[in-house]
């Protein structure tokens, strides 16, 4: 069965006080424990960019491999990982961001892409922006484009739709919380 961008976000669990005292946190296991909740995600995401001819997906370590391999698997496009430190084993680039709830740095592999990929950066959920910032940073260093950074959620309280804005950075979220 299809589910509608409402299936979506009630599918999303709210866990209050996690990581630390004050923060819901908003989950997506339940999403991904619902085929139709999952598919039709992955669905929605095919529709808005399948015609754009993006080569590569950037997806984000850790929640953000699940979707961005699905949807790229469903594109027909390659997968271009946005690693935490230690991770990739050739030479990277780096770049260090601020969380929500502390810092953290994203590596990328330097030889990953060139100024001939069309570039989608896939997350599950956008907070303050630092990560895509980071993202963002990584792979227009490498000379390549990015067209759009696409995510399941955002929680616009928290600034990350504005940050992205500022930076030129178009952003599209299946939901908001
Ligand atoms: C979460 C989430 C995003 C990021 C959003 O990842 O999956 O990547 O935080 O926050 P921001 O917009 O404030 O930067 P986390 O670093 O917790 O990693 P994980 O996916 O490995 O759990
Ligand atoms: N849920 C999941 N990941 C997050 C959140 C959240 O509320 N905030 C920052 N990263």
């Amino acid at each position: 069965m299809e589910s509608t961008v409402t299936d979506i976000r009630d599918s999303i669990g709210a866990i209050r006080d996690y990581p630390k005292p004050g923060i819901i946190f908003r989950d997506i296991t339940p999403l991904l424990q619902d085929p139709d909740a999952f598919r039709s995600a992955i669905k929605l995401l095919k529709q808005r960019y399948s015609q754009l001819g993006i080569t590569q997906i950037a997806a984000i370590e850790a929640r953000g491999f699940i979707f961005g391999s699905a949807l790229a698997y469903a594109m027909g496009c390659g997968v271009t990982l946005l690693r935490k430190p230690g991770k990739l084993p050739g030479k990277v680039v780096s770049q260090s961001y601020q969380l929500e709830y502390g810092s953290d740095q994203l590596e990328m592999h330097e030889n990953a892409l060139t100024m001939n990929d069309r570039v989608l950066i896939v997350d599950d959920l956008l907070a303050t922006g630092g990560t895509v910032i980071a993202a963002n940073q990584l792979i227009t260093s490498l000379g390549a484009d990015v067209i759009e950074a696409a995510f399941v959620v955002s929680l616009p309280e928290l600034g990350g739709e504005d940050k992205l804005q500022q930076a030129g950075v178009a952003c599209y979220t299946l939901c908001q919380f």
